[in-house]
C-alpha cells in the first residue's frame, strides 16, 4: 500500500518572509482558508515571537481553519515557545515547531554554544514545549551541513524529550540528492528511538535543487514535506508544494506516496498567492505557469492531437488549469455568468456576483471576446474592491511626447465628489497626484506593474500598485481595456485601504524595487483642486 506523506506548508512563515510578499491579516487568512480547501496537513502560519501582528495572524489562522494542524515557529527559548502556544492552543490541532541550529558553523559563529550545550538547550526546550502541546516538531537548523554523528544524537534526545516529528533542512540549498538520501537513511539506521517520530525534508532552493532534494528525502524514508506555493521563501525560495505533489503523483514507480491534497485546486492557489502578492507567476514555472501546458511546435502540436501523451505527463484538468466549455458575450444574461463564476470555482454572494454582473457588461461594451482569463481577472480585481471609500466617477487625460500630461480626475466618496487636476512626467503619474491631491493624504509609489491579461489589441491591461504612507504598505490591483483606467482604479483600491488604516497594512518586508517611475511622495504642489 502506498505510504501517506503529510505535506507541510510554510507559504506564510518562510514564505511570506520573503521580500514582495508580505501579506495582511485579511489576506493571511484568505491563503491559509485556500490551503485547507488544497488539503495540506498542516500550515505553519507565522513565527508568533516575532512580532505582535505575527502573533495575532498565527491566532487569527488557527481559529479560522478545521481540518488542518496549525503551527507556530519557535526558537528553542521559553519566551518564543510561549508566544508560540499562545497564538495556536485555540486550533483544533495544534503544533509548535521548534528550532535550533545544529552544524558546527552555526552553534560557534551564531550561537556561541558548545555541541553539549546545544543539546542541553533543545532537551529543555523540547521538554518544556512538549508539557503544553502535544504536537512537537523539532528542526536542526543547518542539518545538511551538520556531523551526521552528532544529528543522531541530537535527533534521539529531541525525540526522547517527545517530540513528534523531526525536521533536517537544508537550509541553506547545498546538498544533492545523494547527500539527502546519506543522511536519511543514517538517522533512520543509526538512531534507536527513530520510530516514534516522523522524518520531514524542508529544502531551500539555492542551487536549484529543492524538489530533487525533498523527492530524494521521501525516497529514503522522510512522510512530511514542507514546501510553499510556487516555492516562494527566502532568498531562492523552498521546495514548491506543486512540484513535489504532481511527481509523486505522476511517478508512483518511483514513489509510491499518497498525499491529501486535492491537486486540482493546485493553479487556483497559486493565482490566489500571485492575485494577493502582486507577484507575477513566471509563464514557464512548473505545473502553474501559464505556458506549462502550452504546445507551441507543429511536432508537439501534431503529436498532442494523435495522442494528448505524447507530450502531455499529466493532464491540465488535474492541476486545475480551467478549460470551460461556453463563451460569454455581450448578449449573456446573469444566469449564465453565473453560471460560468461556478465552472471557474468561485463561490460569490448574490451581490457580489449583481456586482460582477455589471462590470461584464461594461466589457463586452468595449472587448469583442470575454475569456475566461478576462473574467478571472475581473473577479480578483474585483476582491480587493470590498470596501470602497473612494470610487472614480470620470477621468480625462492628455498626454504626448511634446507636452506635460496632465490628469484631470473626479472621485465620488459618498454623498461627494471631487475634482482634481494634476501634472506629472507621464499619465500615469499626473493621475496618481490628482489622486492623492484629491484625498488629500500624501502617499509614496512603491511599485507599479502592468500587463494585458490576454492577447490581441483590445485585450484587457491589468495594474498593480503597492503605495506606502509611513503607516504601512497598501496594494490595489485594477483591470481595464484602458490602461490609465486600470492605474487609477488600482491606486484607489490601495488608497481605499490605506485610508481604512493599519489593518490592512502588509506586516514588515522591505518595499518591492521594480517601481518604473520615482519614488518620491506625490503631494505638495499647488494644482487647483475643488
Ligand atoms: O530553513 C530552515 O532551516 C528553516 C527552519 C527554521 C525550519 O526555515
Ligand atoms: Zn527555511
Amino acid at each position: 500500500m502506498a505510504d501517506r506523506i503529510y505535506i507541510f506548508d510554510t507559504t506564510l512563515r518562510d514564505g511570506e518572509q520573503a521580500p514582495g510578499y508580505s501579506m495582511n491579516l485579511d489576506e493571511k487568512i484568505r491563503v491559509a482558508k485556500q490551503l485547507e480547501t488544497l488539503g495540506v496537513d498542516i500550515i505553519e502560519a507565522g513565527f508568533a515571537i516575532s512580532s505582535p501582528g505575527d502573533a495575532e495572524s498565527v491566532r487569527a489562522i488557527a481559529g479560522a481553519v478545521n481540518d488542518v494542524t496549525v503551527a507556530s515557529l519557535a526558537r528553542a527559548l521559553q519566551k518564543d515557545i510561549d508566544a508560540a502556544w499562545d497564538a495556536v492552543r485555540v486550533a483544533r490541532r495544534p503544533r509548535i515547531h521548534v528550532f535550533l541550529a545544529t552544524s558546527d558553523l552555526h552553534l560557534q559563529y551564531k550561537l556561541r554554544m558548545s555541541r553539549d550545550e546545544a543539546v542541553e538547550r533543545l532537551k529543555s526546550a523540547v521538554r518544556y514545549a512538549r508539557n503544553l502541546c502535544p504536537d512537537i516538531e523539532f528542526s536542526l537548523e543547518d542539518a545538511t551541513r551538520t556531523d551526521l554523528d552528532y544529528m543522531c544524537r541530537v535527533v534521539e534526545e529531541a525525540i526522547k524529550e517527545g517530540a513528534t516529528t523531526i525536521n533536517l533542512p537544508d537550509t541553506v540549498g547545498y546538498a544533492s540528492p545523494g547527500d539527502i538520501t546519506e543522511m536519511v537513511t543514517a538517522v533512520r539506521n543509526r538512531v534507536p528511538n527513530i520510530d516514534k517520530a516522523i522524518i520531514s525534508m524542508h529544502c531551500h532552493d539555492d542551487l536549484g535543487l529543492a524538489t530533487a532534494n525533498t523527492l530524494a528525502g521521501v525516497r529514503a524514508g522522510a512522510r512530511q514535506i514542507e514546501c510553499t506555493l510556487c516555492g516562494i521563501g527566502e532568498r531562492a525560495g523552498n521546495t514548491a508544494l506543486e512540484e513535489v505533489v504532481m511527481a509523486m503523483k505522476t511517478r508512483p514507480d518511483l514513489y509510491d506516496t499518497e498525499t491529501r491534497i486535492n491537486t486540482e485546486e493546485l493553479c487556483r492557489s497559486a493565482r490566489l498567492l500571485s492575485s494577493i502578492t502582486g507577484v507575477r507567476i513566471f509563464p514557464s514555472k512548473a505545473i502553474v505557469g501559464d505556458n506549462a501546458f502550452a504546445h507551441e511546435s507543429g511536432i508537439h502540436q501534431h503529436g498532442m492531437m494523435a495522442n494528448s501523451k505524447t507530450y502531455e505527463i499529466m493532464t491540465p484538468e488535474s492541476v486545475g488549469v480551467v478549460k470551460t466549455n461556453y463563451v460569454l458575450g455581450k448578449h449573456s444574461g446573469q444566469h449564465a455568468f453565473s453560471r460560468k463564476l461556478e465552472e471557474l470555482g468561485y463561490t460569490l454572494t448574490d451581490s457580489e456576483v449583481s456586482r460582477l454582473f455589471a462590470e461584464f457588461k461594461n466589457l463586452c461594451d468595449r472587448k469583442k471576446n470575454v475569456t475566461d482569463r478576462d473574467i478571472i481577472a475581473l473577479v480578483e480585481a474585483s476582491e480587493s474592491h470590498d470596501k470602497q471609500t473612494w470610487s472614480l466617477v470620470s477621468y480625462v487625460v492628455t498626454s504626448g511626447n511634446s507636452i506635460t500630461s496632465t490628469a484631470c480626475i473626479k472621485l465620488k466618496n459618498g454623498d461627494k465628489t471631487v475634482e482634481g487636476v494634476a501634472s506629472g512626467t507621464g499619465p500615469v503619474y499626473a493621475s496618481l497626484r490628482a489622486v492623492e491631491k484629491i484625498i488629500r493624504h500624501p502617499f509614496s509609489l512603491d511599485d507599479y506593474q502592468l500587463q494585458a491579461v490576454t492577447e490581441h489589441r483590445d485585450a484587457l491591461g491589468e495594474a498593480l500598485v503597492k503605495i506606502s504612507d509611513g503607516s504601512g504598505v497598501y496594494r490595489g490591483r485594477g483591470v481595464s481595456t484602458d490602461v490609465i483606467e486600470a492605474s487609477i482604479l488600482a491606486c484607489l483600491t490601495a488608497v481605499n485601504r490605506m485610508l481604512e488604516g493599519a489593518s490592512s497594512s502588509i506586516s514588515g518586508g522591505p518595499a518591492a524595487t521594480t517601481a518604473s517611475f520615482e519614488n518620491d511622495m506625490l503631494v505638495g504642489h499647488t494644482d487647483k483642486e475643488d
